[in-house]
């Protein structure tokens, strides 16, 4: 048994997420860590709301509340919609509580007791008019790479391009709209990155279990250099840089940039697992307190990648004490609407809450892993997802558990049939099985979820050829044995497709899965025996209730409600 800690990229506290956050970091990670616990693995999955920096007080103030009630309130809808998407997680934590905070707190000292903090004057964008430094996204103004003329302090919208406020042309403060700002020195904390330039790259050299996608991104950030980086900001709402009641003159009012405690929270978060009783958390993080036996396995967007492979190394490693780093990272592209951005102003896109309100939890799952934003960027359209969810969700799946179990109650008294042989037909489907199972854990242990999607879509339709070729309903009127033996391998299927859908969508496995009556201890991923033992695994004599409709399809008219609603392709 391996020990497996897992965590998904923290979503920011500005608002509920759309689908394209769910699609790029907590559904994979959830799908994966029910993979791992489904073979026997211990697991643990955290994740937590990234909850300070500018955003979060901009989002708070445009809600008119105070920034800690608001984050109190956005935490519970985000946990909430988690829930509704029956995700796993073993804590959903928040980098505002204390643990967090701690850390990160620790983590400053020990870099700066190592030379790796230092303080430095730094010019920054004042408001005279508002009384106050303006940090990331308190200034905006015209970007210096582009022209675009609504960039953000931190980066440009239009090209991406990372940027100091002291950068912008004609700024102005996002606060007051005052042009009135002048240039002030003030000091600041600066992570001396250039450092550790080679630390990280030997690290990065050395992490062999990285997509492409992730090494190229560390390279590419290596290659051009690290800079030192100011880790302080001009905020209220953040982690203190001053504490332990010693007093840093200068620092009164700052606390540590968002990106600086956010990646901490991982850590913080598995210590608030631990303090609501969950277990010891340095097992899992600490390689001198048993953590050296764990593999860690990171999910994010291809956004996040730096951050994970160069920014939060740097912090970790810096620090020379015995952390866990990242084994597996696992990035993702873009979900798009439509080829274009989700965006709420425009109203194009799917919001969690939104999603979960026209249609449970287990449809989107199925489609966005499906159709995960994985080699490339993947688009949401109406039609995609009308078209997989009736084919693969309603007809393949639904129909097969639906018409095999009704049949069972019509014709053999609701038990499982125990007569015949088996013959040719289920020799197929046993092939079939002995080739498709190992692909199918092969491409889960790779995280290759749109291979592996494919492969349980496969297995399924597999399940649907045999019964075409088993025909029991037609040999039932000249010989119920030969009968028999197609609706007890059906129902065999039945029990072994609940099984396999069970990482993917948890909610209907589980309705499959008691339909046919599999014990909690027989639903996991075991296949190593031949698969005409799968064929056979029920008990004969056992009773079969038909469960409720699994899948409803989605009808056209459905369709044109909510691209009505959440927009549809472009030129509609
Ligand atoms: N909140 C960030 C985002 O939504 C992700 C933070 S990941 C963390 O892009 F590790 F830094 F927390
Ligand atoms: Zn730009």
């Amino acid at each position: 048994m391996a020990r497996i800690l897992i965590t998904s990229a923290l979503p920011y506290i500005n608002g509920v997420k759309h689908l394209g956050n769910l699609a790029g970091s907590m559904l994979p990670a959830d799908v994966y860590a029910r993979f791992q616990r489904l073979r026997g693995h211990d697991v643990l999955y955290v994740c937590a709301t990234d909850e300070h920096g500018t955003p979060a007080e901009l989002a708070a103030d445009a809600a008119g509340m105070d920034v800690r009630a608001y984050c109190d309130e956005q935490h519970d809808i985000q946990k909430r919609s988690g829930e509704g998407f029956s995700l796993s997680y073993d804590y959903f934590g928040r980098t505002s509580n204390a643990p967090n905070i701690r850390l990160t707190q620790h983590f400053a000292d020990v870099l700066e007791a190592k030379g790796l903090i230092v303080e430095r004057v730094e010019e920054q964008v004042f408001s005279i008019d508002d009384d106050r430094f303006l940090p990331d996204r308190y200034v905006e103004g015209t970007c210096p790479h582009c022209g675009f003329e609504r960039a953000r302090g931190d980066q440009c919208d239009n090209c991406g391009r990372l940027l100091e406020p002291t950068d912008l042309k004609a700024p102005y403060s996002k606060i007051s709209g005052s042009k009135n700002l002048e240039v002030r020195e003030t000091k600041h904390l600066h992570l001396v990155q250039t450092k550790m330039e080679a630390r990280i790259r030997d690290w990065v050299d050395a992490a062999t279990e990285w997509p492409s996608l992730a090494k190229s991104i560390a390279y590419k950030w290596l290659d051009e250099g690290l800079r030192d980086r100011s880790i302080t900001r001009d905020l209220k709402w953040g982690v203190p840089v001053a504490h332990d009641g010693t007093p840093r003159p200068g620092f009164e009012t700052k606390v540590f940039y968002v990106w600086f405690d956010a990646p901490i929270g991982y850590i913080g978060a598995t210590v608030e697992w631990a303090e609501a009783g969950g277990g010891d958390w340095e097992s899992w993080w600490r390689t001198d307190k048993g953590a050296d036996d764990v593999t860690y396995v990171q999910f994010m967007g291809k956004d996040n990648v730096a951050f994970h492979t160069v920014s939060f190394p740097a912090t970790i490693l810096g620090s020379e004490e015995p952390w866990k780093t990242v084994d597996k990272l696992k990035a993702f592209n873009w979900l798009t609407w439509y080829g274009g951005k989700f965006s709420t102003s425009e109203k194009r896109g799917v919001f969690m809450d939104q999603a979960l309100d026209i249609l449970p939890g287990d449809y989107w799952r199925w489609y966005l892993t499906a159709n995960a934003p994985e080699g490339s960027d993947a688009a949401f359209t109406w039609e995609h997802f009308q078209g997989l969810i009736n084919s693969d969700l309603a007809n393949v799946l639904g129909n097969f558990v639906n018409r095999i179990t009704k049949y069972t109650a019509s014709k053999f008294d609701g038990q499982l049939p125990a007569a015949g042989t088996p013959g040719e037909n289920e020799a197929w489907m046993a092939a079939e099985l002995d080739q498709r199972l190992p692909a199918l854990v092969a491409n889960m242990e790779a995280m290759e979820f749109r291979k592996a999607a494919a492969e349980v879509r496969a297995i399924w339709a597999a399940g649907n050829e045999y019964l075409t070729k088993a025909e029991p309903w037609v040999k039932y009127k000249a010989d119920v044995d030969a009968a028999a033996v197609g609706v007890r391998t059906g129902l065999n299927l039945v029990a072994l497709f609940g099984i396999l859908a069970q990482p993917f969508i948890p909610v209907a496995a589980k309705k499959i899965l008691d339909a046919v009556g599999v014990p909690e201890d027989r639903r996991s991923w075991n296949f190593d025996g031949p698969a005409s033992d799968l064929l056979d695994a029920l008990p004969h004599g056992l009773a079969i209730t038909p469960p409720e409709v699994l899948f409803a399809k989605i009808e056209d008219a459905q369709l044109a409600e909510w691209s009505e609603r959440f927009g549809g392709a472009p030129d509609a």
